[in-house]
């Protein structure tokens, strides 16, 4: 059986913050702020899982309001929600991601991205895509005050 889920997130953008981008830490005058260390890739990908496996959503499964969560790798809860999706006997099919973001150009760092996502899924890098785009300058994005991504994923039972 196959299963589809569809995730999307924002995060903003200030100064003096760490830019961790699907785990991976993007170089920036600016970080996305936010519950845990705000990867808004990794957040969306683990929402597009959860919805997939009828597991509502990130959180609700791993609220911020929690001290544990707080400030927490994100590639803690993906690891987290890989072990909730294979719990119901689902695993990956394949993965395909768009992040928005104006500033910097993040192509360089795609394939480290790529490499990260497949590890912590544990799950070939062919089954995973990241993809970028800018928002041609146009709202909240292109004026650089935030980033957001949207993720879909394919799941299949085990
Ligand atoms: O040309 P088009 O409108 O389709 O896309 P764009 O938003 O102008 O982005 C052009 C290309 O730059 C994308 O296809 C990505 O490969 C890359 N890009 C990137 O590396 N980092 C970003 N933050 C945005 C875009
Ligand atoms: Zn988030």
């Amino acid at each position: 059986m196959f299963r589809t889920g569809f995730g999307f997130d924002t995060h903003r953008l200030e100064v003096n913050h760490d830019f961790r981008l699907g785990g991976v830490l993007v170089p920036h005058e600016k970080g996305a702020t936010g519950h845990s260390d705000a990867d808004v890739l990794i957040h969306a990908i683990c929402d597009a899982m959860l919805g997939a496996a009828g597991l509502r959503d990130i959180g609700t499964q791993f609220p911020d309001t929690s001290p544990e969560f707080r400030n927490i790798d994100s590639k803690v809860l993906l690891k987290r929600t890989l072990d909730l999706i294979q719990s119901k006997g689902y695993r990956i099919g394949n993965l395909d991601t768009t992040v928005v973001l104006q500033s910097p150009k993040i192509s360089s760092f795609i394939s480290e991205m790529v490499r990260t996502l497949a590890g912590v899924l544990e799950t070939d890098e062919s089954r995973i895509s990241v993809k970028a785009k800018t928002s041609e300058k146009l709202g909240f994005i292109g004026r650089e005050e935030g980033v957001s991504a949207y993720a879909i994923v394919l799941l299949e039972t085990t």
